[in-house]
């Protein structure tokens, strides 16, 4: 059954509760809005579940260009500045969100799939890695053998300036000392964002407002793509896959991998098979809701897994054949926590 599209003032309240922990200050925006409605006028025609976002990117977007407005701060009277805001900008936020739609890349969630590479690689022996990234908006988390980690007391220094910290909860994650032998990096996006369009850059640094240092890690994920250079491909990945993969040469593995992508597919029952017909040595690894991965490897049986908001799998295939489900770790939406739980499943 269909959920019922929210009303521009129910998608404010939903929004409320998600960003009180995370960003108080949007929360209080929120409950503004929702007693003063008319603030969400420039985006009142446009988006659904997502209008809190769009209206919250457009806001942060004219911001940076406009740094001197003291809403820039976000601190003093943030509702006066806000209701400021919206009144001498309703025009050019009402174009911006009825424009652009939301776009997000925080490099955080190569914190959740760096133990599945790394498992893909202990899997794949001394042969080079080929990271095929599904949904890759910018591609910055191709570059996730560039990242340093810390994982509770474990940690992976790779002398870079990003760090990415998660907390681990249960069992220390494995597979961290496998040093990663990536011969390319290719990312499959319906829009890529260019990483040397100054714009979109703007846009995607502006949507992403709703965990602290989301800025600092894009910045800092930017300037090794600006050295690593990965390959971005323009079109829905379940057409550009299988060419992706006939072009990787045989003494590569492919790891086919996403975060948060299976959610909006529809055709998704289809991509185990997409995988097996490339007919070689191949892993995937998923970041995702058990229902929109797990499922399509197991006859929609979650097991023990049903109720996990989040989980990292990995499945290997051996000459196109499956081989091998696992779930790695339950991990949370937002990429606070992972709970490391090895897990052969089929
Ligand atoms: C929610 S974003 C996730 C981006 C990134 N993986 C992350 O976790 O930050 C979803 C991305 O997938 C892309 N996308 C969605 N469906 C797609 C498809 N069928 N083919 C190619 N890209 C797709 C969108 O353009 C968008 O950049």
């Amino acid at each position: 059954m269909q959920k019922k599209i929210p009303t521009l003032i129910e998608s404010f309240q939903n929004r409320t509760e998600q960003y009180k922990e995370r960003v108080p200050h949007l929360a209080d925006l929120c409950e503004l809005i929702v007693s003063e409605p008319g603030l969400a006028a420039p985006v009142a025609e446009h988006g659904t579940w997502d209008k809190p976002n769009r209206l919250f990117s457009a806001v942060e977007y004219l911001l940076a260009k406009n740094p001197g407005h003291p809403l820039s701060t976000w601190d003093g009277d943030v509702r006066g500045n806000f209701r400021d805001f919206v009144a001498r900008y309703e025009k050019e936020l009402s174009l911006i969100c009825a424009s652009r739609k939301a776009r997000a890349n925080d490099p955080l969630v190569a914190a959740m799939l760096r133990p599945g590479i790394g498992f893909a690689q202990h899997w794949a022996g001394d042969r080079e890695l080929a990271l095929v990234e599904l949904g890759a908006a910018a591609g910055l988390t191709l570059m996730l053998d560039r990242f340093g980690y810390r994982y509770g007391e474990a940690g992976l220094d790779t002398g870079r300036p990003l760090v990415l910290d998660i907390e681990v909860r249960g069992e220390s994650v494995s597979y961290l000392g496998e040093p990663l032998r990536i011969g390319q990096r290719i990312g499959i996006d319906l829009d890529p964002i260019g990483i040397a369009d100054a714009d979109e850059i703007a846009w995607l640094r502006a949507c992403s407002h709703d965990l602290p240092g989301q800025r600092t890690r894009i910045d800092q994920a930017l300037a090794e793509a600006e050295e690593a250079s990965p390959e971005l491909v323009a079109g829905d990945f379940m057409a550009e896959l299988p060419g992706v993969l006939a072009g990787i040469p045989d003494c590569r593995v492919p790891v086919v991998y996403e975060a948060n992508v299976m959610c909006c597919l529809e055709q998704r029952a289809e991509l185990p098979g997409l995988l097996a017909a490339a007919g070689r040595d191949l892993v995937w690894v998923s970041k995702d809701m058990p229902k929109y991965v797990l499922g399509l490897f197991t006859g929609d049986d979650l097991g023990e897994f049903a109720e996990a908001h989040g989980l990292v799998t990995a499945v290997t295939f051996r000459a196109g054949e499956l081989e091998q489900v696992q779930v790695l770790a339950e991990v949370d939406g937002f990429g606070r926590w992972m709970r490391w739980t090895p897990t052969v499943v089929r």
